[in-house]
């Protein structure tokens, strides 16, 4: 049995290894590809856009991270020539086809981080059911501006981390970090997730926010916005997963994949993928680990108004209307944690890709 178990390990570990070898692509990155110094250098640390092409055999896919409106990151199958060019003041202008691709993408998908919501959990439940406007503050992610902390690109891999004080209201230490990878593999830091040749990993930290005293059990939830450019007629679906092993997140037994309908049905399609897990402080282990929930998605009543101020508009312009776009909610926090202000300290991390979420695999 032992040896069998040995052998699966080590069989798993060489498909491993050669599936590395297999789909390594090759990366190349710019920090706000073409702006001119009075529009960028001007603002200092506060424009952070981010162009991402990673070359594989026969195409090209594109990220693009920005942080200059709504946080947003967007995943894009080129061919492989194709040259992005962005048109700076009607970009900041929030005009739409600004951000142009030399040729249309076989397909996009991406991410919008909207709103942040922080509630009041009256009865400690856990997940976001609040109803009472009144036990409920929005803050939208538009109006925080984000510093520049680190920018690192490699052949291998490309991390943008920025940082955020906040809003009137609101202030605290808010953190994003995004990063790409050329190859398949487990992720540096806990959670560890896994990401494929073909996705972006996003964490975002809310570090001593103070919160409403208003609110005497406050916690937070985001506001997370899908956009594919597929047919609206079906549904972004959540499948949470039961994972085999917890060796690379500790005491987390769940996986979350929120797929697009083509990723679902055909694998080339968009999804988030997770661990159902927030860490209540810098040192990530079981022991500061909490639960993360997730709404259903739902179509919002203007996905034209919702997607303004993102990269996705600047595309795309009002024909955003035509493509899937829908919007979950993703609280941080359960029952019996003692809320927010127990560690003032929270986070979320998930991957962003183009294909389909990987399976979950045995340790090596
Ligand atoms: C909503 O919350 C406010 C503030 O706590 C409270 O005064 C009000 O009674 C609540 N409304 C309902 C319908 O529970
Ligand atoms: C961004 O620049 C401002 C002004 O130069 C500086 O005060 C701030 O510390 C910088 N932020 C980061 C994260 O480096
Ligand atoms: C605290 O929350 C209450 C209820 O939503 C709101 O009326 C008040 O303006 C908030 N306080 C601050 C400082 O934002
Ligand atoms: C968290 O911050 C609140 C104020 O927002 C404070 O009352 C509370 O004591 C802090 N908790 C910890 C563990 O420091
Ligand atoms: C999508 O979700 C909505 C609301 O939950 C539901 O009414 C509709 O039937 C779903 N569409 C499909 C194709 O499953
Ligand atoms: C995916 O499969 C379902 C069920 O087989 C079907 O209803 C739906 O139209 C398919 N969607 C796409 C995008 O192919
Ligand atoms: C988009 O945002 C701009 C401000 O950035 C605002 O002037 C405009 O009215 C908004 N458009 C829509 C459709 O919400
Ligand atoms: C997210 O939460 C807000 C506030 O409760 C609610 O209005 C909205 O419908 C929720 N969105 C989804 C997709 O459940
Ligand atoms: C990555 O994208 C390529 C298309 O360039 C696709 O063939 C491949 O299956 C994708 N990989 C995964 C793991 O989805």
């Amino acid at each position: 049995m032992k040896l069998y178990l040995w052998l699966l390990k080590f069989s798993v570990f060489v498909a491993a290894v050669a599936a590395k070898k297999d789909v390594r692509r090759k990366l190349t990155a710019q920090l706000n590809p073409g702006c001119p110094e009075n529009i960028c250098d001007d603002a200092g640390n506060l424009t952070n856009v981010v162009h991402v092409t990673s070359l594989g055999a026969s195409d090209a896919i594109h990220y693009i991270w920005d942080l200059t409106g709504k946080p947003s990151a967007l995943v894009a199958l080129c061919g492989p020539d194709t040259k992005l060019n962005i048109n700076w003041e009607g970009f900041f202008d929030g005009k739409a086809n600004t951000v142009m691709f030399s040729d249309a993408p076989r397909y996009t998908f991406g991410v919008v981080l909207n709103r942040l919501w922080e509630y009041n959990d009256e009865e400690d439940v856990g997940t976001f059911t609040v109803t009472n406007s009144s036990q409920i503050n929005a803050f939208s992610l538009h109006e925080f501006a984000w510093e520049r902390k680190s920018f690192l690109a490699t052949e291998d891999s490309v991390e943008l981390s920025v940082k955020s004080r906040g809003l009137h209201g609101l202030p605290g230490n808010f953190e994003l970090s995004l990063a790409t990878f050329a190859t398949p593999d487990h992720g540096p830091m806990t959670p560890h997730l896994m990401h494929t040749e073909n996705s972006t990993q996003i964490d975002l930290v809310l570090d001593t926010v103070q919160t409403n005293d208003s609110f005497p059990q406050p916690r937070f939830a985001i506001e997370v916005v899908l956009v594919a450019m597929e047919p609206k007629k079906d549904n972004y679906t959540v499948v949470v997963k039961k994972s085999l092993d917890d060796e690379f997140t500790p005491g987390i037994f769940k996986i979350v994949n929120v797929a697009s309908p083509a990723s679902v049905n055909a694998s080339s399609g968009g999804y988030l993928q997770y661990r159902p897990v927030s860490y209540t402080d810098e040192d990530r282990d079981v022991s500061t680990s909490t639960q993360t929930y997730q709404s259903s998605p739902a179509t919002p009543n203007n996905a034209i108004k919702k997607l303004n101020n993102t990269v996705f508009r600047s595309i795309f312009g009002d024909s955003v209307e035509t493509m899937l776009v829908q919007s979950l909610n993703v609280s941080f926090g359960t029952s019996g944690d003692g809320f927010y202000t127990k560690y003032n300290y929270t986070t979320w991390t998930f991957v962003v890709g183009y294909g389909a979420p990987l399976p979950d695999k045995l340790s090596l």
